[in-house]
């Protein structure tokens, strides 16, 4: 059990967001539409970008220091690019406030077990918001897998056609390293396992208009022998799945599938249908899901999804797959969260 400070009181959690952004302004909205939490400020390099974007009695402007010190917040939501996620989070929790960090933690899994190291030593909880596990479709298909025994294969299709402009298009690994973080962290909610190795090849198809490899598909061994099989591409255009992906779990007595949106499906062997249990302790979808745990959490001292040290294996599943496409060969996890362990050192050092 990972222990953390908690924040006992029963307002909104005043929050502070770093990184007045394309996301940024999301959270703002989500943190504007809850009870259960209030922005008391916003940092942004560009401080026209936080004036914009925050609501108006918020205190505005370029460091978290400053914004601190006159806002006096419980927490702090850090929305800024995955470059700057290892010093805004670190200066977080090292003036003792919590963070909840949009994905990825940090920029590289040495940088994010920095943070999890930062995290310990000063005691603070660190979790990181990976919005798309709450979708009340795949809570169910989570209940529907919990009752078609042993888990096999769990196949995963993500097609889309985005023209984004911007970093995206012009970055290494677009979607192994922007997008798929979400669809290995949902694998591993969905199985109730964790990835022990894969097998990744990375390709750009030749209408590609990104410059990196814009597909993948990648084979992960999970705990207990199940398979993951990841398929998805960024320039597929045409019958384009859900945000939320396509995904079909074959197990020892039955099949579930779930088209990313509506409600998900399951048969039992000989061809009875199955049905999930009544919704357990959901706490909402997307970002106000994350919102809900990370308040309880401080609340309760109640571990939320996304807590650093868990976080990290999701973040671990990324590295690994953009190692294996690179070297042509299949990589442990272990491997790479024990090549993380020999570089944190340094970077605590330089921090
Ligand atoms: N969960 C999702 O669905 C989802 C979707 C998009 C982006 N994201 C994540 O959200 C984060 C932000 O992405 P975005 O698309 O909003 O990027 P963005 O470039 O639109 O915005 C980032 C903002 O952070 C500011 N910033 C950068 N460094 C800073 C620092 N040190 N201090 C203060 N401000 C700083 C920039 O000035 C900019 O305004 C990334 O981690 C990204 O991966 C998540």
């Amino acid at each position: 059990m990972t222990a953390f400070r908690t924040v006992p009181g029963d307002g909104p959690l005043r929050l502070v967001v770093v990184g007045a952004g394309q996301m940024g302004r999301n959270w703002l909205r989500a943190i504007g539409s809850s009870a259960l939490v209030e922005a008391v400020g916003v940092v942004d390099l560009d401080l026209a970008a936080a004036e914009d974007a925050a609501p108006p009695s918020a205190v505005v402007g370029r460091t978290l220091a400053e914004v601190v010190d006159r806002s006096g917040p419980d927490a702090v939501v850090n929305v800024t690019i995955p470059e700057a996620h290892l010093p805004v989070t670190g200066e977080a929790l090292r003036r003792g406030l919590p963070v909840l960090s949009e994905k990825p933690m940090a920029a590289t899994p040495a940088e994010a077990l920095a943070l999890v190291r930062i995290a310990e030593e000063t005691g603070e909880l660190l979790a990181v918001s990976q919005n798309r596990r709450f979708h009340s479709g795949l809570w169910e298909l989570r209940r529907l897998a919990g009752q078609l025994g042993r888990a096999g294969i769990l196949t995963h299709e993500f097609f889309k056609a985005p023209h984004f402009g911007g970093f995206r298009e012009v970055m290494a690994n677009p979607l192994v390293l922007d997008m798929a973080i979400h669809n290995f962290d949902a694998a591993r909610f969905l199985l109730g396992a964790e990835p022990v190795a894969v097998y990744c090849e990375e390709y750009n198809p030749g209408w590609s208009w990104y410059g990196g490899d814009a597909a993948a598909t990648a084979i992960f061994e999970m705990t207990g022998g199940v398979r993951f099989v990841y398929t998805g591409s960024w320039c597929s255009p045409g019958l384009e799945t859900a945000w939320n992906s396509r995904w079909r779990l074959s197990a020892e007595r039955g099949s579930a599938t779930w088209d990313g949106e509506g409600r998900p499906v399951a048969e039992r062997t000989g061809g009875a249908p199955a049905t999930a249990d009544a919704v357990d302790d959901y706490p909402g979808d997307d970002l106000l899901g994350s919102l809900t745990l990370f308040v309880r959490a401080l609340r309760t001292g109640e571990a939320p999804m996304g807590e650093c040290h868990d976080n990290l294996r999701s973040l671990a599943m990324v590295h690994a797959a953009i190692a294996s496409a690179s070297r042509g060969e299949r990589v442990r996890i272990d491997e790479v969260l024990a090549a993380a362990e020999a570089d944190v050192g340094r970077l605590l050092t330089a921090g």
